[in-house]
This record gives structure tokens, sequence and C-alpha cells, in this order.
């Protein structure tokens, strides 16, 4: 391998900087030449690519999103566009692709190289820390201080005028996010969409509670889920119990902001990691986090398994509530 492109795809992530800092300093070091591809796999299929050097990602490591910008790409679900990416790639006689992303982009990713030969690796790039196979993802340590920082604000006014909150965090169909942020935020409740709610035994509960004058206040974090006004619906069943809950949507703030010391380190070892274990002849595989050690696993698994929410974490987050 003597030229591989590098490409950031989907929602941002704080660290995203970090992990192209670390795949271009590794491989300058090792004689590889680079390029990073702009807007993801969108970029990709408009042939809009720099050469980068090292002074290219000077000054990024503490910048949140990503300097070579993202972008979600239906276009690269058809295999007709995923092999004009490759012939594009090979018009520059760039060897090999690394993405980072989410899941969608590292499935897409496995794609691409089943069909087209490529080698590919693949970082976990989300805040969500969805992904199968990782206990960890770049931007999930900073993403939950930021809910935290919120949530730690939200708690003085809801203490002062004796108020529930629901704060509603990110993670798509996972519960990874908001389980966390419950946990280290003392939430009072914690819904997640691994689990079925029946919204109006909650209100019932903190409605009694509430009577009882010991839990005038609370806040209930609610992860985003699928379901449509999820969090204006457990309000109004709030509402009918007698309480009033307020509603904070913390939203894309979460994805933003300067990583976490956290972020940092893990972006720019994975970063670095990936280039050695293209130059070890590994493809197809993403590079992960498992026990606290870095490892490759099969891009394939992704498609195949779903990651699940630890029950043993969410027991836990019960036994802390009120
Ligand atoms: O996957 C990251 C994420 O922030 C999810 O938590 C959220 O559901 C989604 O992206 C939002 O995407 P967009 O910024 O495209 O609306």
């Amino acid at each position: 391998i003597s030229s591989l492109a590098v490409l950031t795809s989907g929602g941002d992530a704080p660290g995203m900087n970090a992990a192209i800092r670390g795949v271009v300093r590794s491989a300058l070091s090792q004689g590889i030449e680079v390029y990073g591809i702009r807007r993801g796999y969108s970029g990709l299929l408009q042939n809009d690519m720099i050469p980068l050097n090292s002074a290219s990602v000077s000054n990024i490591v503490q910048r949140g999103g990503t300097f070579l910008k993202s972008a979600r790409c239906p276009e690269f679900h058809d295999s007709d566009n995923r092999r004009r990416a490759a012939e594009l790639l090979k018009q520059r006689n760039i060897d090999a692709l690394i993405v980072i992303g989410g899941d969608g982009s590292l499935s897409g990713a496995h794609l691409f190289e089943e069909e087209t030969g490529i080698p590919v690796i693949g970082l976990p790039g989300t805040i969500d820390n969805d992904i199968f196979g990782t206990e960890d993802t770049i931007g999930f340590d900073t993403a939950m201080n930021t809910a935290l920082d919120a949530i730690d604000r939200i708690r003085d006014t809801a203490d002062s005028h004796e108020r529930h909150f629901l704060v509603e965090v990110m993670g798509r169909n996972s519960g990874f996010l908001a389980t966390h942020v419950g946990i280290a935020a003392g939430a009072e409740m914690i819904l997640v969409p691994e689990y079925a709610i029946n919204i109006e035994e909650i209100a019932l509960q903190l409605a009694a509670s509430h009577r009882a004058g010991t839990g005038s206040s609370g806040i209930i974090v609610v992860a985003e889920g699928n379901e449509p006004n999820l969090t204006a619906g457990i309000a109004q069943q709030l509402q009918q119990q007698g309480l009033t809950p307020h509603i904070s949507i913390l939203g894309h703030i979460q994805r933003g902001g300067r990583p976490s010391g956290h972020d940092r380190v893990l972006a720019s070892c994975l970063g670095a990691v990936a280039v050695d274990y293209l130059l070890a002849g590994y493809s197809d595989i993403m590079v992960g986090v498992s026990n606290g050690c870095v490892v490759d696993v099969p891009l394939d698994d992704l498609i195949r398994y779903r990651k699940g929410l630890d029950p043993e974490l969410l027991k836990i987050a019960l036994q802390l509530h009120k």
C-alpha cells in the first residue's frame, strides 16, 4: 500500500478530527501518501479529494466536528455508485480507504470492500456508542459529558422550583447514551427504547412520590428512540397526574464541542492503529475496543449483529433511583 484515502461519514462526532490526524500522521510516518475525501461518500462520488500532509492536520486535535466535513449519502446504497467510487480511487492510484463513522457508514464500507476488493478499515465514530463489537466509540464520552453539563444546570431549576424535567438525549434507537447520562446525572428515571415503558404507570409513580414529598423534583432522562413525540406524550401524562413537567430536548448540542481528553486519546490511537492494520494486510474490519484493548471486528458482524444494552448496567441504574 503506497496511498490511502480517509473520510468521515454520517453524523459528526467529537474526536473525528483527532482520528483523521491519527491516520494521517501514522501513514505519513510510514511513507504512505494520504488523501482526504470531503463530505463522506458524497464527496467520494463527486471525486472531491485533497492530498493531506502533516500540516493539514495541525491544530485540529482539540476541535469538534470534522474538518473534512461529513454527510449522509443515500446514493452509496446503490452498488453501481459504489463501483464508480472504486474507479475514482483507482484513477488516483489510491490503494485503500479508511472510513470513520457510525453503523450505517461502516456497513457501506463493508459492501464497498466486498464488491470492489479495495481494502477498507473502519473506525467507530458516533456519539451513540451503538456499534457491535466495540465497547467505546469516538465521541461518546464527550457527548455524555456535554449532556451531563446541561442536566446539572437543569437540576438547579428543577430543585429550586420543585419541578420534574424530561430531558431527551440522542442515541437514535439505542439507549446507551441515555443510560450512561442517566446514571451519571443521578436521574430519577431513565427511559430507553430497549425496554417497553408504561407511561401511565410512570406518571402514577412520580405523582405518588411527589405527593409523599419524597420526589418533589426530578430528572427523567428519555432516549429519543424512534417513536415520534414520545417525550411530549410522557409530559402530557404527567400533567394529567397533576405534575408540571418541563421538556428539554438537548438535540445537536450533544454532537458539538471540543472532544474530551478520553475521546482525543481513543481517536488518535484508533486512527494510528488503523494504518498499522492495513499495512499488516487486514481489510474489511473495524478497529474497536474490547476489555480496554484494541481489537479488530469483521465489518460483516456489524451488519449481522446488534449491540445490546448491558442489562446489568440498567439494573444498577434502576437500583440507584429513589
Ligand atoms: O447518530 C448520531 C445522531 O446524532 C443520533 O443520535 C441522532 O438520532 C441522529 O444522529 C441525528 O441525525 P441528524 O443530525 O442527521 O438529524
